[in-house]
């Protein structure tokens, strides 16, 4: 996801790091902001904790984290004329919330608010946004498909999905929900998490 280093600002750099582990001391305390963003397809419920807390050690004592995600398994769809069904774009949306348990993807984002308090962070705060604007609503729609498409294809290939049976089951299923996007002009929405917190000084 690195873009070219042509494209970038001279004093933006990017490394590879898994987030569950240790950073390399000289990054420690070193930041006045931490910005995280949209893994909540990747953590499972119990990597988000751990996840808090490393990231914590980035900070600057009263740094702050950000911490921006999105209540995927809260994801509706909303726009369905009167008297139709989008059965497939539901049935698409009803495996994608499935699949996430199954792989044990935590289900409820307002946790995080928790976590940060717990895990010793002060100042929280949270604020909560409706992904529901008629200007982004192609770009939604296409990222949740996207999404859908992604973690069943995971799924698949870890045996963990009894209703496909293969990966073009699943690119049916795709254009099927893409189908009914277009054809109901009904649209994917769901909230996105902004969770704040300081670290103490
Ligand atoms: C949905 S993408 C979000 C990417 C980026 N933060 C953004 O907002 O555009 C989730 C990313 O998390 C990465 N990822 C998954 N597990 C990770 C881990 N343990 N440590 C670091 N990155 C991880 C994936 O490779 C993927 O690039």
């Amino acid at each position: 996801m690195f873009p070219s280093k042509d494209a970038l600002p001279a004093n933006i750099a990017f490394h590879h790091q898994n987030l569950l582990l240790p950073f390399p001391d000289e990054y420690i305390g070193k930041y006045d902001v931490v910005n995280v963003r949209v893994m909540v397809v990747a953590l499972s419920s119990n990597e988000w904790e751990p996840a808090v807390r490393n990231m914590m050690t980035l900070l600057k004592p009263g740094g702050y984290l950000q911490w921006i995600d999105c209540a995927a398994h809260d994801c509706v769809i909303k726009g369905v004329p009167e008297g139709k069904q989008a059965s497939n774009a539901q049935r698409g949306l009803d495996l994608f919330r499935k699949t996430l348990n199954t792989l044990g993807k935590t289900s409820n984002i307002a946790i995080l608010h928790s976590i940060f308090q717990k895990s010793g962070l002060v100042s929280c705060e949270e604020e909560i946004c409706s992904l529901d604007n008629p200007e982004t609503r192609e770009n939604v729609n296409l990222a949740v498909v996207v999404g859908i498409q992604h973690i069943l294809t995971a799924a698949f290939k870890l045996h963990k999905l009894d209703e496909i049976q293969s990966i073009d089951q699943i690119m049916e299923l795709k254009e099927a929900v893409l189908g009914d996007l277009h054809d109901m002009s009904c649209y994917f929405c769901y909230d996105v998490y902004v969770v704040v917190g300081r670290k103490l000084d």
